[in-house]
C-alpha cells in the first residue's frame, strides 16, 4: 500500500484524494492517511502530491518508517475524504519543514 509521510503535516493540500479510483483517504485535522487495505496500489496518488509525501510503504523516507504503522492506525478512525478543498491556510509555509510530527492533530 501507499502511506502518507511526514510533510503532509499542516499542509494537506488534498490534491491526492482527487484521483484515488478507491477513495481510500481518511481525514484528520491537519493531516491524511490512506488506508492500507483499500489501497490498490495504482500509484496515481503519488505524483499529485504538491508537498511529495506520499510513498510506496517500503519506500518511504528513511527516519520515517512509524508512519506505516500510522496510516493504519488512524485510517481506522478519521473520517473518509474523497473531494479535494482548500489546503491548510499556511501550507507553503510548513511544506518542506522537517519535525511536523510533533504538532500531529489527531
Ligand atoms: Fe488510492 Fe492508488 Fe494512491 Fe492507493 S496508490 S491511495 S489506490 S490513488
Ligand atoms: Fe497531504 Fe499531499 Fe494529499 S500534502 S493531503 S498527501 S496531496
Amino acid at each position: 500500500a501507499f502511506v502518507v509521510t511526514e510533510n503532509c503535516i499542516k499542509c494537506k493540500y488534498t490534491d491526492c484524494v482527487e484521483v484515488c479510483p478507491v477513495d481510500c483517504f481518511y481525514e484528520g485535522p491537519n493531516f491524511l492517511v490512506i488506508h492500507p487495505d483499500e489501497c490498490i496500489d495504482c500509484a496515481l496518488c503519488e505524483p499529485e502530491c504538491p508537498a511529495e509525501a506520499i510513498f510506496e510503504e517500503d519506500d518511504v523516507p528513511a527516519g520515517q518508517e512509524e508512519f506505516v504503522q500510522l496510516n493504519a492506525e488512524l485510517a481506522e478512525v478519521w473520517p473518509n475524504i474523497s473531494e479535494r478543498k482548500e489546503p491548510l491556510s499556511d501550507a507553503e509555509d510548513w511544506d518542506g519543514k522537517s519535525d511536523k510530527l510533533q504538532y500531529l492533530e489527531r
